[in-house]
């Protein structure tokens, strides 16, 4: 039995007061502050308040606009769950059969019978896809089996409008790969499948790989992908020009965009920075597409290459001084990623070239909308979005001295700056300069030295107050102090090393004291202790002598 109008008033009235308290609940969490778990308590308290507030304007949405089908038994509500799938159906229709053009946009109605005689199609059909279409404000029904567009129904009549290429391929590419994922997964004990050419798109389209079979298989799927790509940047609010300063490259500073797309990216830097030139990377088919080229306007011609490129092959512009991966290592597992990681970084020159990586990033407190883009990542692509100590450990793993270095949470998503450390690294170079020190130097000296960072071993001994630099050094000398420590009760002098470290993040100092003990097959020496807030550490040489 439905509500009297005086009950819903006053389950109205108790739903808005619900949803006032949850949000104020979520403004004063919100300006809390807490340490690790605290925040991450606080975090997810903030999460439920959200939640409390979406499910309740949800309810308070359908009780004011849908009356009678405001009481949802559990029954109903689990059906309705199972069903939603018919969404993406009715949109993929409505999509094929072109209603956004077919509705004229303004006041003026069309009707299921209009409609029937410009698409040749069932009634039937149109009645039931147009409705379910309005039911999510998709079109509005204005009088029985009229239609008038909506705003969002007009975003979708642009023929060439990232938002209807990204609907078309959600609703018919991502939606058949979903359909395959359960089977996919009980074929795999409901793990993973080992690689992305055992993903459901692969299963649903016969393919080996999705970017093989959008590359060089069914290139008008292809194309439509690539037009939806061209929005993540517009969806996720540029988050690359948001937090890395761009401004503050050198005139004539390179930035390659790898697995570009079409190139949005790299050309809206490119418009916005003139000091930059940018290149795009991605394949043939993507760079240049038979139709729809980039249009490029004249303040960027020049300054804007288009380069075809397999991220899995030597990268071809080496020294760059930013590297950019958008969206790319999302749809890889480790494995690769490590492949397309190694290349750039084999391009990369120690401490001056940048890898800019945006992507998703897994953590706790994440709406259902989060939640539903990973498993549709998942249904495509094979892979998962990483926590920050997996990116980290991506990076480690992927190449000698790669190394985050600030990262940006952004929404779902996240920004991660890193760099690349000499290869040769400056303890490499002291480990020369510490044996001879031991055999050389009386005890308790201390002494100034440079050490080359990358390629010679050291360039000789300087004595303060002759310090730090002399005119010419290249940057890549390094200063350091070397000491011995020596205690009541310890019968031998304790070597030790002071490198002046600021500005040096504690992650790359950690990443190249580890390595570097890893490769004197010493890791138990790897032991680094913070001692003051100059980062200066201890190191202990003692062994390695
Ligand atoms: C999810 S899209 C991201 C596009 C763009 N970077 C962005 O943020 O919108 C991934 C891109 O990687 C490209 N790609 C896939 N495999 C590639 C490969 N082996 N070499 C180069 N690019 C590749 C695809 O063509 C596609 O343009």
């Amino acid at each position: 039995m439905s509500a009297t109008p005086c009950e819903r008033a006053s389950k109205v009235e108790s739903l808005v007061s619900l949803i006032s308290k949850h949000a104020t609940l979520y403004v004063e969490d919100s300006h809390k502050i807490g340490n690790g778990e605290e925040q991450r308590a606080l975090d997810s308290q903030i999460q439920g308040h959200a939640d409390q507030v979406g499910n309740l304007c949800g309810e308070l949405a359908r009780l004011i606009q849908k009356p009678d089908q405001s009481v949802q038994t559990p029954e109903d509500g689990i059906l309705e769950t199972a069903m939603a799938y018919t969404k993406s159906t009715a949109l993929a229709i409505a999509l094929d059969m072109d209603f956004f053009k077919h509705v004229k946009p303004g006041e003026t109605s069309a009707t299921v019978d209009e409609l029937a005689q410009v698409t040749g199609a069932s009634q039937k059909l149109i009645k039931n896809v147009m409705r379910i279409c309005a039911d999510n404000s998709i079109f509005r029904e204005v009088t029985t089996g009229a239609f008038v567009h909506t705003k969002r129904s007009l975003l979708l009549r642009e023929r060439d409008s990232y938002v209807r290429a990204y609907s078309g391929y959600l609703v018919d590419d991502a939606h058949m790969a979903g359909a395959f994922l359960p089977g996919v997964l009980r074929d795999h004990g409901f793990q993973p499948p080992p690689d992305r050419k055992q993903s459901a798109f692969c299963k649903a389209f016969d393919a080996s790989d999705p970017y093989d079979y959008y590359h060089s298989t069914d290139l008008v799927r292809g194309a439509r992908f690539d037009r939806a790509m061209q929005g993540n940047h517009a969806i996720q609010h540029h988050p690359i020009d948001l937090v890395i300063s761009f401004d503050k490259l050198p005139f004539g500073a390179v930035v390659v965009d790898v697995g570009a797309g079409r190139g949005h990216n790299a050309l809206r830097l490119a418009t916005k920075f003139p000091h930059l030139t940018v290149v795009v990377q991605d394949h043939e088919s993507v760079i240049f597409p038979e139709e729809d080229q980039l249009d490029i306007p004249p303040s960027v011609e020049g300054r804007i290459q288009f380069l075809p490129h397999d991220y899995f092959d030597e990268q071809p512009i080496e020294d760059a001084d930013v590297y950019i991966l958008s969206n790319v290592l999302m749809d890889n597992p480790d494995s690769d990623c490590k492949r397309i990681l190694s290349r750039i970084a084999t391009a990369m020159t120690p401490n001056k070239s940048k890898l800019v990586i945006c992507d998703k990033l897994d953590s706790e407190a994440r709406p259902v909308y989060h939640q539903m883009s990973q498993l549709h990542i998942f249904s495509c692509f094979n892979s998962w979005s990483r926590d920050i100590d997996e990116w980290r450990r991506l990076m480690t793993d992927s190449a000698d001295g790669l190394a985050v270095d600030r990262f940006w949470e952004i929404g779902s998503g996240v920004v991660l700056e890193v760099g690349l450390m000499g290869r040769l690294g400056p303890i490499d170079g002291a480990e020369v300069v510490v044996s001879e020190l031991l055999l050389a130097s009386p005890v308790s000296s201390c002494t100034t030295l440079y050490v080359g960072v990358s390629g010679s071993l050291w360039e000789g001994r300087r004595t303060p107050p002759d310090q730090p630099t002399h005119p010419g050094d290249p940057p890549t000398l390094m200063l350091f102090f070397i000491n011995f420590e020596m205690k009541p009760g310890q019968s031998l002098p304790k070597p030790k090393l002071y490198m002046p470290l600021a500005g040096i993040p504690e992650s790359k100092i950690a990443t190249t004291l580890t390595n570097f003990f890893n490769r004197h097959d010493k890791p138990d020496q790897g032991r680094i202790a913070s001692r003051t807030s100059k980062w200066q550490y201890d190191i202990a040489m003692h062994d390695l002598c």
